[in-house]
């Protein structure tokens, strides 16, 4: 963060001081205003719900450009390592900075992999949920779960136990979610299995059974690892945010990721691939391709409150990079099933068109994000619609590890704590029992 020689200054029309701010620099992107004093000097906040305007920290690790539609991790352009990596390398280099070294990257896989199993009580915590509970809410109670499991590793002010927790978090999710769909559906559960890739042994532990052999289809594996790479992390997001914000009352590692779980679920945030795949099947049922006009003029009218899922991003004012890659993944994925003509992969390409050419859609410049194909990709694997918010928590764990431990090395790291605006009533006082 370097000080700029620009400096913003804040003037009042009712004659108050004006206040001078520094303004900083970035290696790319927006320069910030350091308001920080402003409330001591002034004795006033800014307002800025949803942080439309606002950075909340400084960070290194991913960077977007929504107008070009641009994704980097630590500088790697996402289109790259999409291509020429795989998760394991996203992985290390989003905790790390740097992509590992053909050494590094065997150690790291190795370690990731040895700390793929839970410890075997939680099979009976996983009891207490009813079958038919949502996989996110198993997840959320999972995931906070584990700091009463693993009390070695939940101080965060411990480098080590950060250490440990990241790679457990990691090594762990792809198991809790496959539990978590094992239950749903009364399967037992499959252990983890240490020769295969991370993406190849979640496969197997969702859809492998103890009776025969499963073999691991590389197509479906690769679009896996692609998913979890695209979906890896994503800078300030809600979720991020949220870990970063509950990380910052030092709490331990896995309450912090917990509480990302959960924000996470939001259809407006992850639950957005869910809520896209029931959004193309509603359409499916209710007339298909035929009746997107309909359905179009519906997402327009405000009074409907129908929005297309899948569409829209608050930083990317063009195309997600991430769901042109998604849609690459979709079309092998589909092939390789012999799904060439699954109608709502064509549904999804005439909605995507309509919406693409429609003034409604230009003018606010909405486009599709990554969750428009990661649905249609997951089904066709197999994967139940209610598990993709799952997927994406066990993709975007690295991420949020990452923001948080950023946080915790960062000399400017405070407990988070917003102002307000207060609108309510002033000082009153409480009047008796039979004159309220
Ligand atoms: N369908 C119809 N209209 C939309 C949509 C949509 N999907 N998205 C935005 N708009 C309209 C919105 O009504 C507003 O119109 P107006 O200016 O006339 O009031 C304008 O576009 C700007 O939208 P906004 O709500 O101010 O934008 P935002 O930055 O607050 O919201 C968003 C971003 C992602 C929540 C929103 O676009 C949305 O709800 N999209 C659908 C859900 C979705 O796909 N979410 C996944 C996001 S990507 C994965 C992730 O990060 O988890």
């Amino acid at each position: 963060m370097k000080i700029s020689d620009n400096k913003a200054t804040i003037s009042f029309s009712n004659g108050d001081p004006s206040f001078e701010m520094p303004v900083y620099k970035g290696s790319i992107g927006p320069d910030v205003i350091d308001i920080r004093k402003l409330y001591g000097q002034t004795g006033m906040f800014t307002y800025d719900p949803g942080f439309l305007s606002t950075a909340s920290c400084q960070s290194a690790i991913t960077y977007i450009d929504g107008d070009k539609g641009e994704l980097l991790y630590r500088g790697y352009p996402i289109e790259q390592l999409a291509t020429n990596c795989d998760f394991m390398d996203t992985c290390h280099l989003l905790m790390y900075g740097d992509l590992p070294s053909v050494q590094k990257k065997k150690e790291f896989t190795h370690i990731v992999t040895h700390h793929t199993m839970v410890n075997e009580q939680m099979q009976f915590f996983m009891r207490g949920f009813r079958r038919d509970a949502h996989p996110m809410a198993v997840l959320t109670g999972l995931v906070g779960g584990l700091s009463a499991f693993y009390h070695d590793s939940t101080d965060i002010n411990n480098a080590e136990h950060r250490d440990i927790s990241a790679i457990r978090l990691i090594a762990k999710m792809p198991t809790m979610v496959a539990m978590a769909y094992k239950y749903g559906i009364g399967q037992p559960y499959v252990y983890p299995k240490n020769d295969l890739s991370y993406a190849g042994n979640f496969l197997r532990m969702m859809f492998g059974t103890p009776c025969e052999e499963y073999v691991v289809n590389p197509v479906l594996e690769k679009a896996l690892d692609r998913i979890f790479i695209l979906h890896a992390d994503h800078e300030q997001n809600a979720s991020t945010s949220t870990v970063r914000l509950c990380g910052s009352s030092g709490t331990n590692p896995f309450a912090a990721i917990a509480a990302g779980v959960a924000c996470l679920w939001g259809p407006a945030h992850g639950g957005a691939n869910e809520a896209c795949l029931n959004m193309l099947g509603e359409i499916q049922r209710n007339g298909g391709v035929e009746k997107v006009g309909e359905f179009i003029t519906q997402v327009k009218d405000k009074n409907s409150g129908v929005k297309l899922m899948g569409f829209g991003h608050r930083v990317y004012k063009n195309y997600d990079p991430r769901a042109k890659l998604m849609q690459e993944t979709c079309n092998e994925v589909l092939a390789e099933l012999g799904l060439e003509n699954d109608p709502l992969f064509k549904l999804a390409k005439a909605l995507e068109k309509i919406a693409l050419e429609d003034d409604y859609f230009v003018s606010r410049k909405l486009y599709p994000n990554v969750d428009f194909y990661s649905g249609i990709v997951q089904r066709a694997i197999g994967i139940p619609v209610n598990l993709f918010t799952g997927i994406f928590a066990m993709a975007r764990t690295v991420g949020w590890i990452a923001q948080l431990n950023e946080m915790i090395a960062d000399p400017e790291y405070k407990i988070g704590r917003p102002r307000q605006l207060f609108t309510g009533s002033v000082r009153r006082d409480v009047p008796a029992a039979d004159k309220r």
